[in-house]
């Protein structure tokens, strides 16, 4: 059993994280400014488990918070943190093109404070949540982690950078263990129903504008391309359960606190592709309901085809996703159908 600092930890991929540790008996203290998430996600995780977790209010950028989090003694259980998992951040493509410094203030600088906190507070073992991102247009898929790291938005310039930052640390034998996770595209819900992905305005991502416009939210949806050279001309991507990601970010803190330092940068994917309208026609099936489309011109800055060779991530932390697109539908319609407004 371990006492883990969650930052982010209210968030999609946080919140799933905190559940998965706190059933495998883990200490859990989440660190969250709730800018982009909801509380009543905490209170979920907390009934889902039965477990009651920690919260440190506030975020990166304000030392005091940083100070309460790595345990100024302010709360309850009090101890020292074994290890991070770094979730916070920001996350939207185009609001990173549009606000550069935004991204590099809260993602890069955020990170940076973090990793001071943490190498004062002599806790220096951390797993980030990284992405996919950062391969840019990919020239070959599957991708494998070695391949070239070419971001092209400044959402992906910072995710590459914070990784450059923790390799770094790594380089200067102050035994740092460190995990940078590259996500691929992370999506359903916990198959309760009681949490999930719950984005703010109109959603950028394919899964939560097919839920809405499934739950009758949003009138259609629109594909964004249907000339690529896939099997039916539109987009390819792999889809990861979110339950499956959560799985993840256990096993790789698993491996950290079992093994020497060592620095592990592994794709978290399901190494399968599908498309946006294989999304479309499974979630039909899953919901019952039908999901209006029209096909429109591609979005600028997508590539045809994202998928992940995800043989390393098996090799290094004997972990592999489980769960199908099925099941990624059925459990994001449970969510969406239960919680219509989200957390709202
Ligand atoms: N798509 C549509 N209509 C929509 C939204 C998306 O057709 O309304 C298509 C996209 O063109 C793409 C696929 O659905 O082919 C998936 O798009 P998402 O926006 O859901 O996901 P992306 O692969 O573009 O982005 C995800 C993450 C980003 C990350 C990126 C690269 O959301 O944070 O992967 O790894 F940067």
């Amino acid at each position: 059993m371990a006492r883990l600092l969650l930052t982010g930890g209210a968030g999609f991929i946080g919140s799933h994280t905190a559940l998965v540790l706190l059933e495998a008996g883990h200490e859990v203290v989440v660190l969250d400014d709730f800018r982009n998430s909801s509380p009543k996600a905490l209170e979920r995780v907390q009934e889902l488990s039965g477990r009651s977790l920690d919260l440190v209010a506030g975020s990166l950028g304000d030392p005091a918070t940083l100070e309460r989090a790595f345990g100024g003694g302010l709360y309850s259980r009090g101890g020292a943190i074994d290890a991070v998992i770094h979730f916070a951040g920001l996350k939207a493509v185009g609001e990173s093109v549009r606000h550069p410094l935004l991204y590099w203030d809260v993602n890069v600088n955020g990170s940076r404070l973090l990793l001071e906190a943490m190498d004062r507070a002599g806790c220096r073992t951390i797993v980030f949540s990284s992405s996919a991102t950062l391969y840019g247009m990919p020239e070959r898929t599957p991708i494998v982690e070695t391949d070239a790291v070419r971001p092209i938005n400044p959402y992906g310039h910072s995710k590459a950078a914070v990784e450059r930052m923790l390799a770094d640390l790594c380089e200067t034998g102050a035994d740092w263990r460190v995990a940078s996770l590259r996500y691929f595209n992370p999506v359903g819900a916990h198959p309760s129903g009681r949490i999930g992905e719950d984005p703010e305005g109109i959603p950028n991502n394919l899964f939560p504008f097919v839920s809405q416009v499934a739950v009758g939210r949003r009138p259609e949806l629109q594909v964004f391309g249907s000339d690529w050279p896939t099997h039916d001309g539109t987009g390819m991507r792999d889809y990861i359960h979110v339950m499956d990601l959560a799985e993840g970010h256990r096993a790789a803190l698993d491996t950290l606190l079992r093994e020497p330092p060592q620095l592990l940068t592994l794709n978290l994917g399901s190494g399968r592709g599908h498309s946006v309208l294989d999304v479309v026609r499974a979630f039909e099936i899953a919901s019952g309901r039908s999901v209006p489309y029209r096909l429109v011109d591609r979005r600028p800055g997508d590539a045809a085809e994202t998928v992940a060779d995800p043989s390393l991530a098996a090799e290094r932390l004997g972990w592999r996703t489980s769960r199908s697109l099925e099941d990624i539908c059925r459990d994001g319609w449970a969510w969406q159908q239960a919680n219509p407004s989200g957390y709202r």
